[in-house]
């Protein structure tokens, strides 16, 4: 699946907005079927990128963010800008709650997660573990290693050096080059 390609031709600006609503139509086939009911509560569901895994996840986030958040403006709003921390995210998804987004606390959970994996950015050399994973997509014990090496040897310089830690999944931080900052 072109991921990455749709989400930048969308985030500069290049494809028409009603493009967007085919392409999302179009994930409808590949989202879990456990998903496929009307409500989109994912009451006992679980809806997280370890148990979906990259393609699900990025489908059920891409679904659900399109449902919640294009009810006053368009999907460009959204990704047509750069990459924002997992903070900035935090507060933009509140701020839009608060304007009257309307969303179960599952699907508001999802939209965050998914917004900061697919669109974040995060600074290794001060980011906490957590907000690692959540824009890396590594596992909690991956992104612990990063920190606790960081806290060991000093900042990071570069990709690269990332990469040097051990126990971390190289392809996942490839997957990732742009969602890095090194300061
Ligand atoms: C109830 C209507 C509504 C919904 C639903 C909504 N927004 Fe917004 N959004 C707005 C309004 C109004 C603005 C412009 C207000 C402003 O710029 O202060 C805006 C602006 C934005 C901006 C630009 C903000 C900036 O500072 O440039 C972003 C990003 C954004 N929305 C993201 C989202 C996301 C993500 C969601 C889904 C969680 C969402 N919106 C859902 C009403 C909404």
């Amino acid at each position: 699946m072109a991921i990455r390609s749709r989400n930048d031709a969308f985030s500069r600006g290049r494809a028409p907005r009603w493009l967007a609503g085919v392409a999302m139509g179009a994930l409808l086939v590949q989202i879990p079927a456990a998903f496929a009911d009307d409500d989109w509560s994912f009451e006992g569901e679980s809806t997280r990128l370890e148990d979906l895994g990259p393609e699900q996840f990025n489908a059920l986030g891409e679904y659900t963010t399109g449902i919640v958040c294009t009810q006053c403006h368009g999907w460009t709003e959204i990704v047509d800008r750069p990459r924002q921390t997992p903070e900035q995210w935090d507060y933009i998804v509140s701020s839009m709650i608060a304007r009257g987004a309307e969303a179960s606390p599952e699907q508001v959970d999802l939209v965050r997660r998914w917004l900061k994996w697919v669109w974040g950015v995060v600074s290794v050399n001060s980011a906490t573990a957590e907000d690692i994973a959540a824009v890396t997509g590594l596992p909690i014990e991956q992104a612990e290693a990063i920190v606790a090496y960081r806290e060991e040897k000093g900042p990071f310089s570069d990709f690269e050096s990332l990469k040097q830690v051990p126990g971390v999944d190289a392809s996942i931080l490839d997957s990732r080059v742009d969602a890095f900052m090194f300061h």
